[in-house]
């Protein structure tokens, strides 16, 4: 049975590979959070491929606090850069596949058609210029390196856009929310599951393990606002709050956003037959898993 060493276990994303464990009986999981494994800690990293070997490695640990790394990037700057450095080398020297995340913000140009896994890349902020720069560090450290570039992630799981809205939504009787930021949310289930899927083709012998690597976009399909996002958790859920469409300049934040984040999937869908389902079927899906529905 082919083993996969889950590191970042106890976010969003790490917990949905949990949560679909007993959905995939043909890999055997290691799920490592922060106090197993701090993938900051350089020698710990090293120590830990020493002593476990793995068929694979996903990377589910990052530095995602997006406003808090303008003032932090030293940090930022460790677990975006160094630590998916380090884990892609550990990769290399046991010669199994990396699979890493990254995210839209790193295509903050000014093109508003939905963007090609060769857009031009101009991270404006601390934690895009971080996450693009760990893509390349990983790569160069390991040619089996997948990165699979994401945008706005939510889950049941842990904090996110979606959990927020429905807090603030009971509290308040209207709400402020951004219309002029377009793109794609993406429901941290689907995009473990694909990643797993993903896997189970090269277990299966469909795909060679050499094509685990490259860049690949991956989100929702369908397109949106957060104003829209909002409207539509509001709708779903049942909550009489009046959202309000506001512009990114009545909302600052210290990080810059793109203001058109929008992926193109073709690549993923046609070489990895990857379906994605649309972003308010899965907005119902996880609303239905929070008990919302
Ligand atoms: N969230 C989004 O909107 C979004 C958008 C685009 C791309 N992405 C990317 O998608 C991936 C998954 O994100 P997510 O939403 O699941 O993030 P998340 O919920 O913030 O989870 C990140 C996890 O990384 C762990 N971590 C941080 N530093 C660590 C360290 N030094 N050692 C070990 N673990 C550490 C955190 O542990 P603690 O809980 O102990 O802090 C947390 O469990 C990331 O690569 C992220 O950059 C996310």
């Amino acid at each position: 049975m082919s083993s996969i060493l889950i590191t970042g276990a106890s976010g969003q994303l790490g917990r949905e590979f949990q949560a679909l464990e007993t959905a995939f009986p043909g890999l055997q999981f290691t799920f490592a959070d922060r106090t197993a494994l701090d993938v900051t800690d350089e020698p710990a990293v090293f120590n830990y491929f020493l002593h476990h070997s793995f068929d694979y490695c996903i990377n589910c640990a990052a530095y995602t606090a997006v406003d808090k790394a303008e003032s932090e990037p030293g940090a930022a700057r460790r677990g975006n850069v160094d630590a998916p450095r380090w884990l892609a080398e550990g990769c290399a020297r046991q010669n199994i596949p990396f699979i890493h995340y990254s995210t839209d913000y790193v295509y903050h140009n000014a093109e508003n058609t939905p963007l090609l896994e060769g857009s031009p890349t101009t991270p404006r902020c601390v934690y895009a210029a971080t996450k693009l720069e760990g893509e390349q560090a990983a790569r160069a450290s390991n040619p089996l390196t997948m990165i699979i570039r994401t945008s706005w992630v939510y889950s049941s799981f842990g904090h996110n856009f979606v959990k927020t809205m429905l807090r603030l939504g009971r509290e308040r009787a209207s709400l402020g929310v951004v219309y002029d930021q377009v793109g794609a949310p993406t429901y941290a289930h689907g995009l473990a599951r694909a990643t797993l899927d993903i896997l189970s083709k090269v277990e299966k012998g469909e795909a060679p393990r050499e094509l685990l690597s490259g860049i690949y976009n991956y989100s929702d399909e369908g397109a949106c606002s957060w104003y829209d996002l909002a409207l539509a958790i509001f709708e779903m859920a049942n909550i009489p709050c009046q959202v309000l469409p506001i512009e990114t300049r009545d909302y600052p934040l210290p990080a810059l956003r793109p203001p058109y984040s929008l992926l193109n999937k073709a690549k993923i869908k046609d070489v990895w037959g990857v379906k994605l389902k649309h972003w308010r079927e899965n907005l119902r899906a996880c609303l239905e898993t929070l008990g919302e529905l």
